[in-house]
């Protein structure tokens, strides 16, 4: 048998490796993504070998990663129940896609993740690789196992698995965000502790001064920073920098899984934030009121499918063909202050702006005719004013 097995190079993956090897006596290929976690790929092939993966592969995929799920975020103004990213949802569903490439390329019988039962990635993996190829045996080595965490260090010792500096909180990072769960964070009402933090400074031991920024968009994708054009993945590493540095990015909320459980979730996304922020406001100056508000509601639902795995739910497909058509105005530029935690908006332009200072201005260059306003009022609130009448007349009655 011949599995491969989705590797990060942690703790917990790599118990997955003996782990598969002693309870479905498999081969195990191990493959690592680069989605921008800065990981040393040499050295985690180097520890995958010595754990006895008979094979291992890793990719830089920061490039697809950024064209195919960070650029579709942006443009759906991806924030899961308002607050979320979808910094790890949106990274699965790719993942799920290399495992399956490999998987065929090996003619593999199954492939492995090291998601657990309670979370909503397992769900990710699983959806991406069935509606790619639902002939792969799925193995969820965690979901089979019964090591918790403490066990899980016991496993490990016994296997001769390297331990290392096992944090106490469960993480994951790529390109869009990082990720912080479990340990102290468990109680909901306990302030984060700053070990907590890697990406982001404090607030309050941000930078004195604001920072001031522009991100220019072309077609709702940002493609230049502060006057210069700059490669998406150059874009975003440098704004999580900008960012991290100021203090922006930190989000903790309780959410809502997919499994039913509500989570306390920690994250440091600081270009992400910025970016959403300076992306939906170039919308309010390109959309027109009706796509704009029409379009809250296709953004949710896209964020939604895809924080619930449905990457490859054709619906979604659908509202990426809605979303990309209202993107061809999105271009222009944002201004933005960071400074103590946050990402100000404090200026907009675009050629294809909507907005006319003939219409806007209250001075003496306002060239909107007020005397419509009056009708338009009138017609406006004629059903409510039919309505009043038939309320007052049936007062009269009883
Ligand atoms: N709750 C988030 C999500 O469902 C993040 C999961 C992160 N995973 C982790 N191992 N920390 O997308």
């Amino acid at each position: 048998m011949k599995t491969v097995l989705a590797y990060s190079g942690g703790l917990d993956t790599s118990i997955c490796i003996k782990w598969l090897q002693e309870n479905y006596n498999t081969d195990v290929i191990t493959l690592t993504l680069e989605l921008g976690q800065q990981i040393d790929l040499k050295k985690i092939e180097e520890k995958a070998k010595k754990l006895g993966a008979s094979k291992t592969y890793s990719i830089d995929v920061r490039d697809e990663f950024v064209d195919n799920y960070i650029i579709p975020a942006i443009k759906a103004n991806a924030m899961y129940e308002g607050k979320y990213p979808v910094s790890t949802a949106i990274s699965r569903p790719l993942i799920g896609k290399w495992l399956v490439e490999i998987a065929e390329r090996e003619k593999a019988d199954a492939v492995a993740h090291g998601a657990t039962g309670k979370g909503n990635d397992q769900v990710r993996f699983e959806l991406a690789v069935r509606a790619l190829n639902p002939k792969l045996r799925i193995i969820a080595p965690a979901r089979e196992w019964d090591l918790n965490r403490d066990r899980a260090i016991g496993y490990a010792e016994e296997h001769e698995i390297p331990i290392g500096s096992r944090s106490r909180y469960s993480i994951d990072e790529n390109l869009w965000g990082r990720s912080i769960e479990a340990g102290p964070l468990e109680d909901p009402m306990k302030k984060p502790e700053e070990e907590v933090f890697v990406w982001t400074s404090a607030p309050e031991k941000a930078p004195d001064r604001p920072e001031k920024i522009e991100i220019e968009f072309e077609k709702g994708i940002p493609v230049g920073l502060n006057g210069e054009e700059i490669d998406r993945v150059g874009l975003i590493q440098k704004l999580n920098e900008m960012g991290g540095k100021h203090g922006i990015g930190r989000i903790d909320m309780i959410e809502d899984r997919l499994i039913g459980i509500k989570s306390r979730e920690v994250y440091e996304c600081p270009a992400a934030v910025i970016l959403l922020e300076a992306h939906k406001e170039l919308e309010r100056l390109v959309l027109t009121r009706e796509e704009n508000l029409f379009k809250e509601s296709i953004d949710r639902k896209w964020t939604q499918l895809v924080y619930f795995g449905q990457w490859y739910e054709p619906l979604k497909k659908d509202l990426d063909a809605f979303i990309d058509r209202t993107q061809r105005m999105v271009t222009g530029r944002v201004a933005m202050e960071l400074y103590k935690g946050n990402a100000r908006v404090v200026g907009r332009g675009s050629p294809n702006s909507l907005y006319d200072l003939g219409l806007a201005t209250y001075d003496k260059k306002d060239r909107f005719d007020h005397k419509l306003a009056e009708g338009f009022i009138r017609l406006w609130g004629l059903p409510s004013e039919i309505a009043g009448r038939r309320r007052r007349r049936n007062w009269k009655r009883t």
